[in-house]
């Protein structure tokens, strides 16, 4: 499966902060935004993964990231110049995705909790049709908003509805089959100009190929695209990364978890950072996860 992070947007509604810099490289407590979406993408294992950005912001996200190389994983960037869609990311990473199966996500999306790599696993094989992740919300009408019935089988999809008929919003992490290339270069700009993936799902959904998994109370879905809600996702990771002494979303810890890199080579990266808590912590884990 291959994997795209759709990193693009002005970040508007956190002018001015993001005037200057790009929203998905603003610190969420101790690391870049990119880190919680790529490292759910690792978690799904993975390893080809396209960023796609506007072209001011691929500098800077390349200077973070590189090619991805030291965390065992590839990493290639694709321009987005003008943001017209999510759903732009399946023509722009059209080549990238080639016959396989791809994974999208939000480069401003949070998700922690236990059970999450279980849950990828157990949904990102053989992916037949596209499954969508739903987690339930006071203000649904912000989101794309699934409708399901009493067994949890999805109904209906409407982006922002302003009469939502469910309060379960649809997240921005999407697992698709090869087929999602074709339906996207079929789907038209909406009222408001842009290809909506929302759109995208309501084919699968027609074809009855559009599965619902809704994560469980206790998990955390997050965005950060407002200066409200990056600062509360700052403060939820910062309480239990300090009460757990664990770190949510740490790139090298993840490739080293996930048989992307060994030890060593993990150790060796944490001692690039040594000076940072962030850096002591990755080379405690390599040298407690060392044979
Ligand atoms: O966060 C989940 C929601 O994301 C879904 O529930 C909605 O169905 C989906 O449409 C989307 O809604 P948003 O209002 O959050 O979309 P927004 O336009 O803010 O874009 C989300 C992120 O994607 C944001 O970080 C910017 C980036 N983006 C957006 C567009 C439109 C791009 O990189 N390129 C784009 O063309």
């Amino acid at each position: 499966m291959k994997g795209i992070v759709l990193a693009g947007g002005y970040g508007s509604r956190l002018h001015p902060i993001t005037l200057a810099v790009s929203k998905q490289l603003l610190p969420v407590n101790d690391k870049p935004l990119i880190y919680y979406p790529l490292s759910a993408l690792m978690l799904a294992d993975v390893r080809d993964i396209l960023i796609i950005a506007l072209p001011d912001d691929i500098p800077q996200l390349r200077r973070l990231l590189g090619d991805g190389s030291h965390l065992g994983i590839s990493l290639t960037y694709a321009e987005q110049p003008v943001p017209n869609g999510l759903a732009q990311a399946f023509l722009t990473g059209a080549e990238h995705i080639g016959d396989d199966s791809v994974a999208l996500v939000l480069g401003d999306n949070i998700f922690h909790g236990n059970g999450f790599y279980d849950l990828l696993d157990a949904h990102s094989r053989d992916i037949e049709g596209c499954v969508l992740f739903g987690y339930p919300v006071t203000d649904p009408e912000r989101y794309g908003v699934g409708e399901v019935d009493e067994t949890g089988r999805l109904l209906s999809l409407a982006e922002k509805p302003e009469k939502p008929r469910s309060n379960l919003a649809i997240t921005g992490l999407y697992l698709y089959d090869n087929d999602v290339v074709e339906i996207a270069r079929g789907i038209r700009p909406s009222a408001r100009g842009e290809l909506e993936i929302t759109d995208v799902n309501r084919v699968y959904l027609e074809q009855d190929r559009a599965k619902l998994v809704t994560f469980g109370r206790g998990f955390a879905w997050l965005d950060a695209g407002t200066p409200q809600s990056l600062l509360q996702a700052g403060q939820y990771v910062q309480t239990l990364e300090d009460r757990q002494g664990v770190r949510i979303a740490c790139l090298e810890e993840v490739a080293l978890r996930m048989g992307f890199i060994d030890a060593d080579a993990c150790h060796r990266l944490g001692a690039k950072l040594s000076r940072s808590g962030y850096g002591e912590y990755v080379m405690a884990v390599a040298s407690e996860m060392s044979p």
